[in-house]
């Protein structure tokens, strides 16, 4: 790591953290929790003019060719303050055309292109990239709300990769295979781990922490001249790949097509690689449908389709949980108590409140196999697939 690079990155942990979280006391101190302007002024000049320096010396650097770790450093590094300037409205795309923050901008997109990946910090800088230092890891702030978000996230993330890696494995073996039973209970155990998380957080976050001190450095802000979504914490490959694997969502459905395209340049090039083998495969749902006709009285079919469809269980009941427990808890509700301006811009890839709460509800309802006709739901396969599976061979 070069020593610029050295530099931002210990700025970046500790006065970064701690302007950040001094900024955050006084907002919540105040009447109107969600107003940032005329308050702090001080602090966010300093964060701004130290970040400053550190972007304009590495921009002056130039690409050193350090290799990926330190390119994805940077990325995140230079990504975070703008997602810092942004939250304490030094810049907002809705009243700027382009950037006001050229030199982090251009350092910005320099790297990004060079890794292929969007010129913005990603969930993957704070979650499965996100390096321990002594024990801590990056963080915008040194709230305990804000540790215990990017936490649970980690690991639910971790555990939604061992499924997906599981599930990957049942491709190559076949689903007819004798040894599926070893990867669909790796799945299963590691998608009842993420729900475990998922309580968690449910329980322990705090709403209005979480609402005004720790989802605003995740709003979308401009690179140049365009804008580009904030992060999420769906932007690893391995979900789409349990999505495509289960068969429940298709590559070829335009909606998650769309999807899938969008979110793309958000993920690791790893992530992007294994996303787009995963593309390839035949759903494990297609697979079982098709020797459905002639083996379904087969010990195997019995067997590892009752398996497939618990899988498939656990994994809509995780999506209704995502969607009727954390987004109706930590977004719509808190949301829903907001006006005018300060509503504006509370989502994290930038959609008003409802087109985004529409668009999550048809993962769910994808996920969930729902009974819909309006989007590609493969519920009657489902049932299809259910009603093969004689009793006696469906999971406890
Ligand atoms: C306080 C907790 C959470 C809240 C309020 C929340 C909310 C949201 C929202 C609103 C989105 C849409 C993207 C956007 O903001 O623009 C989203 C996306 C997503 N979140 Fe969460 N989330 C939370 C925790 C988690 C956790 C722990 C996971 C598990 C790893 C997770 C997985 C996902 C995924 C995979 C997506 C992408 C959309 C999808 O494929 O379903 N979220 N989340």
């Amino acid at each position: 790591m070069s020593r610029r690079v050295d530099a931002f990155d210990r700025w970046i942990r500790t006065s970064f953290v701690e302007l950040n979280t001094e900024l955050e006391n006084l907002y919540f101190a105040r009447e109107n929790r969600a107003d940032v302007q005329g308050c702090g002024e001080r602090l966010k000049t300093t964060l701004r003019d130290e970040g400053h320096i550190h972007v304009v010396s590495l921009l002056a650097e130039g690409n050193t060719g350090d290799g990926f770790e330190s390119g994805f450093g940077v990325l995140g590094n230079v990504g975070m303050y703008l997602g810092a300037l942004r939250r304490h409205e030094l810049t907002n795309p809705a009243r700027e055309h382009k950037s006001p923050f050229t030199e982090a901008s251009s350092l910005a997109l320099h790297v990004g292109a060079s890794l292929g990946m969007a010129p913005r910090f990603s969930t993957t800088h704070l979650s499965t990239r996100n390096r321990a230092v002594a024990g801590v890891r990056k963080s915008f702030t040194s709230l305990p709300d804000e540790f215990l978000f990017i936490d649970e996230n980690t690991r639910g993330i971790l555990c939604l990769q061992r499924a997906a890696d599981a599930l990957t494995r049942i491709v190559h073996l076949g689903v007819s295979s004798p040894v599926t039973d070893v990867p669909f209970r790796a799945a299963r155990q590691a998608l009842l781990e993420v729900m475990e998380f998922n309580s968690r957080l449910f329980q322990q976050l705090d709403v209005d922490r979480f609402f005004y001190s720790v989802r605003p450095y995740y709003k979308p802000y401009r690179v140049g001249r365009q804008e580009y979504r904030g992060a999420n914490a769906g932007d690893f490959s391995g979900i789409n790949e349990i999505d495509l694997l289960l068969g429940l969502c298709r590559a070829n459905d335009p909606y998650y097509a769309q999807l899938l395209v969008d979110k793309m340049l958000f993920m690791p090039p790893a992530d992007q690689a294994r996303l787009r083998e995963c593309m390839t495969h035949t759903s494990l749902l297609d697979e079982l449908l098709s020797l459905l006709p002639e083996h379904s009285h087969a010990d195997w079919f019995q067997r590892n389709a009752a398996e497939y469809l618990e899988v498939c269980g656990l994994f809509g009941r995780l999506a209704a949980q995502h969607h009727d427990c954390l987004v109706k808890r930590f977004i719509e509700a808190p949301a829903a108590r907001l006006q005018g301006e300060d509503l504006d811009a509370i989502t994290a890839s930038g959609p008003p409140l409802p087109v985004l709460l529409r668009s999550l509800e048809i993962l769910r309802d994808l996920r969930l196999a729902a009974d819909r006709d309006d989007i590609g739901s493969r519920h009657a396969d489902l049932a299809r697939l259910r009603g093969a599976v004689s009793e006696s061979y469906v999971c406890g």
